[in-house]
């Protein structure tokens, strides 16, 4: 028997499902090392923060989190705490982390994502803090084995970067320019999951819709996702994101004709007002939005959408947000996620004129919550008496009951006396509450 202690790592993970699917990666590195997974910071040898900047918040949060482990690094020093992710790749915020935390011992990169084990290694053998920052992204690394977490779901990137620079947003500052995977590899993984039997893979890019515009391939996304729902087995496929200004026919076309694509499109609006949207530089017009919504729901009638909305963008006027507002009772999405504006250093928006005040902004989201919640609720009740099909995701204990997403994103649960994490379940529903749907299981597979 080995008498060495298994290390252990703990991973801490801010933001989108970029970053989740990273911190994959990030556990895949360690566990190649020999490290397992714990959720118990106190007994863990490493330490891990994924971080996000896309907002304030996210930033604020993990600095407090960072902070709080100064106690536990003080009463066991050899504990290594790593601090990753796109916050770090920020101009002059290694520094400060540095600063603010003395005690952390490696300040990595997500552009350097993969050289995570052996700063671990080098910080064993010596005594100094590493700082490993690139400051451009070097190609593509094809495919790092990430340990998955969330099965039956699994995340492939097919891009990486964005090229887009919204005039909020701090993505393309902290992420580089767009760099696609090649295909072939792209398509291996998928095979690989659906044999180890996934049952549902999300494609995922910064804009998925520009994958291949970097002249790295010929294959253009619409070619690439029908690729996927080509390959044989019984499972399901998203993407995202897609930007409205490069959503096109084609793509619609490869949904309609592949049922393995789920009929939800995650198309972030961001602004119903023509004006925000320049100035947000998303180079499309509310009306252009709309008319890609009507192409869709044309060509696939139960197609359903989802969207990002900020609100309180400087120089936002109330009539702005009511058409924000007109925009997304017209659409009527399935859901959407919305934030209120935070100003990100080095971006153009921060500068902009007409900075929109807190309690106004305040009062903007939770009306436009509101707005949203009632079409979700409003959808949601529709299911009563019918039926779907969810992929069963986990067991919540509390309410003793199984559950999943259909494919429009809507959860499901159900009782049930075997396991059904990874089966394609067909619900009777019967009853809503206002999210999430309630049902018995009609035929499983
Ligand atoms: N403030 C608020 N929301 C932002 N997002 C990106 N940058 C900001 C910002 N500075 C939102 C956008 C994007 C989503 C991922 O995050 O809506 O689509
Ligand atoms: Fe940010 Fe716009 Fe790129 Fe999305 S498309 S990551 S919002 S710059």
């Amino acid at each position: 028997m080995n008498e060495e202690k298994v290390k252990k790592y703990h991973i801490v993970t801010y933001g989108c499902q970029m970053n989740l699917h990273e911190s994959e990666k990030m556990a895949g590195i360690l566990s190649r090392k020999g490290y397992v997974a714990t959720q118990d910071k106190s007994e863990a040898d490493v330490i891990l923060f994924n971080t996000c900047c896309i907002r304030e918040n996210a930033e604020n949060h993990a600095f407090g989190n960072i902070g709080e482990l100064k106690k536990l690094k003080r009463q066991r020093p050899e504990l290594i705490v790593a601090v990753g992710g796109c916050m770090t790749q920020e101009k002059g915020k290694a520094e400060l982390l540095k600063k603010r935390f003395p005690f952390v011992d490696i300040v990595f990169g997500n552009l350097n994502l993969e050289e995570l084990g052996d700063l671990i290694e080098e910080r064993r053998r010596r005594k100094k803090k590493i700082v490993s920052l690139r400051d451009e992204a070097q190609g593509v690394v094809e495919y790092d084995p990430p340990l998955r977490n969330s099965f039956p779901n699994a995340w492939v990137n097919i891009m990486y970067g964005c090229n887009n620079f919204c005039s909020y947003c701090i993505v393309p500052y902290v992420r580089g320019r767009e760099r696609s995977r090649n295909p072939e590899n792209i398509l291996e993984e998928c095979r690989a999951l659906v044999k180890e039997g996934y049952r549902e893979i999300t494609l995922l890019g910064q804009n998925v819709n520009s994958y291949g515009s970097d002249g790295e391939t010929d294959m253009c996304f619409p070619e690439l996702l029908e690729r996927v729902a080509q390959i044989e087995g019984d499972f399901r496929v998203r993407f995202m994101t897609s930007h409205p200004k490069d959503f096109t026919e084609a793509l619609v076309d490869v949904i309609a004709r592949n049922r393995k694509i789920c009929h939800l499109v995650h198309l972030p609006v961001q602004s119903g007002s023509d004006r925000i949207l320049h100035a947000m530089n998303r180079r499309y017009t509310a009306g252009q939005y709309m008319e890609k919504v009507r192409m869709l729901k044309a060509r696939i009638p139960d197609a359903e959408l989802t969207s990002d909305i900020i609100v309180g963008f400087p120089g936002e006027t109330e009539e702005d947000f009511e058409a924000t507002v007109k925009l997304v009772q017209e659409v009527g999405f399935a859901s959407a996620f919305t934030f209120i504006y935070s100003p990100r250093t080095g971006t153009k928006a921060a500068s902009m004129p007409g900075q929109v005040p807190e309690d106004v902004q305040k009062q903007r989201i939770m009306r436009l919550i509101e707005v949203v919640n009632g079409l979700t609720r409003e959808k949601s009740a529709k299911y009563v008496g019918g039926e779907t099909e969810i992929l069963c995701e986990d067991f919540d204990p509390k309410r003793s009951l199984y559950f999943g997403r259909d494919e429009y994103g809507r959860m499901g649960y159900f009782p049930s006396e075997e396991d059904m994490i990874g089966k394609f379940v067909r619900l009777r529903v019967d009853g809503a509450n206002g999210v999430s749907l309630f049902g018995t299981p009609v035929s499983v597979r």
